[in-house]
């Protein structure tokens, strides 16, 4: 059953605004959440007195002072004045996570148009801040001193993955170690993030840089050097949802099945080479949207770490578990493959204004869909899908998305 037949009614995403992300020095979170929030709105072709409610995808964790960030979007407009706002944290899913309760208010009938905001400001904070801050994200290590914050329970995920399927990575002809997989996949997104405007990082470092541990390229925590890394970002995005559009939205494009699952935690009952609940929440969205892999043009994914984007290879379906390689190594996964995967340059190289990214996600995946994508543009994308993760697989959105 579609989201339409299940729900007797369209989710569409209506219009959207995206900063660039980065070091953003002369903003604030204020700043960046009322510049995309009006851009949301002009762009859905209503007017601010036309929202019925706002959800803010933040994660903060100490990273700055607290505030009460839930109603600075209605900085924008007296008409915002008792507009119901909340904001959601689901660690580096917060966005989505408001992503999908403004879709379940749309879908209750409770609103007819829901304002979607997803933000973060980090870089005003010392590494080491926002390594603890990153951190707050468990209970176990919150507070811990650490020198490698998120990084080093990622590199634990790859070493274990390294262990159990070694450097047999291969295709036939040749082999290579994880740590060259993991180098083509940092590789790719820097090179594709070249086309994105919002993109934090415009650089190609090419294969070789990438590979190689050196001065520019140290290891943070072993096995993930610095390009395995996202980078510490600030930014924002926000879309509005609604369930028909006026005659002045940009170019709508419709939500065609979603889904949400989170693992345990702490992980003791989990896997740490598979993604489980990842792919739990691929299915909930994919059997929704009635569509397999097969009908994608390109996926969005959480490529917090090369790692993590190697695994999601696996927990889409596109390899089975533990030959992820298989995707980089074959092409499947660049622009002219037959799954594009972060054509945007993903996490990786856009950035990860923690916050920010689900919605980030979504708002690209819309101009792909609208063919509003400029420089990033893919040819005849008609339909894609968004995946967010929060903690190393804990907290997992899925979204399908398709034109008009
Ligand atoms: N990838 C590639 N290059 C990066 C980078 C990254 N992630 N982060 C920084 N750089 C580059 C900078 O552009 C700069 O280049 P330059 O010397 O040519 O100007 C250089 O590296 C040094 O920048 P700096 O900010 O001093 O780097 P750093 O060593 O302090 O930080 C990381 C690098 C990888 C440690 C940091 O980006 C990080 O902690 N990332 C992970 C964030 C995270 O955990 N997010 C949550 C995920 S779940």
């Amino acid at each position: 059953m579609t989201l339409k037949e299940q729900f007797g009614k369209d989710i569409l995403l209506t219009g959207w605004g995206h900063t660039k992300f980065g070091k953003l020095t002369d903003d604030t979170l204020e700043s960046l959440i009322v510049q995309v929030a009006g851009e949301a709105i002009k762009n859905s072709g209503l007017e601010p007195r036309d929202i019925d409610e706002i959800y803010l995808g933040q994660f903060n964790s100490g990273m700055q002072p607290l505030g009460f960030t839930s109603s600075l979007a209605l900085q924008l407009s007296a008409d915002l004045a008792n507009v119901p706002a909340t904001r959601t944290e689901n660690a580096c899913a917060s966005g989505s996570a408001a992503f999908q309760q403004g879709v379940k208010a749309v879908l209750a009938g409770t609103a007819r148009n829901v304002l979607v905001i997803g933000a973060e400001k980090m870089t005003d904070a010392g590494a080491d801040v926002v390594g603890a801050g990153l951190l707050g994200a468990s209970y176990e290590m919150a507070g811990k001193p650490s020198t490698t914050g998120f990084t080093g329970l990622f590199a634990e995920v790859a070493k274990h993955y390294g262990k159990r399927y070694g450097a047999g990575i291969s295709r036939p002809g040749f082999e290579e170690g994880l740590g060259d997989v993991l180098g083509s996949i940092a590789a790719k997104n820097h090179r594709n993030g070249m086309d994105n405007p919002y993109a934090q990082m415009h650089r190609d470092f090419g294969e070789e840089f990438c590979r190689t541990i050196s001065e520019k390229n140290p290891m943070v925590a072993e096995p993930l050097r610095r390009t395995d890394c996202s980078p510490v970002s600030d930014g924002a995005a926000a879309v509005v949802l609604s369930t028909s559009a006026t005659g002045g939205a940009t170019a709508p494009v419709r939500l065609a099945g979603f889904g949400h699952a989170n693992d345990f935690f702490p992980a003791e009952k989990r896997d740490p080479t598979e993604f489980a609940a990842t792919r739990a929440s691929w299915e909930r969205a994919l059997t929704m949207a009635g569509v397999g892999l097969d009908g994608l043009d390109f996926a969005e994914v959480h490529d917090c770490f090369t790692i993590a984007e190697l695994i999601m290879y696996e927990a889409m379906g596109l390899t089975p578990r533990g030959e992820g390689a298989r995707a980089i190594q074959e092409g499947w996964v660049y622009k002219d493959g037959k799954l594009p995967v972060n054509v945007s340059g993903g996490l990786k190289a856009k950035g990860h204004p923690v916050g920010a990214t689900g919605v980030s996600q979504h708002v690209i995946a819309a101009m792909q869909l609208s063919g509003t994508a400029g420089s990033m543009q893919l040819p005849a994308a008609r339909r894609g899908v968004v995946q967010n993760m929060g903690g190393v697989g804990i907290a997992n959105y899925v979204s399908v998305l398709e034109a008009l």
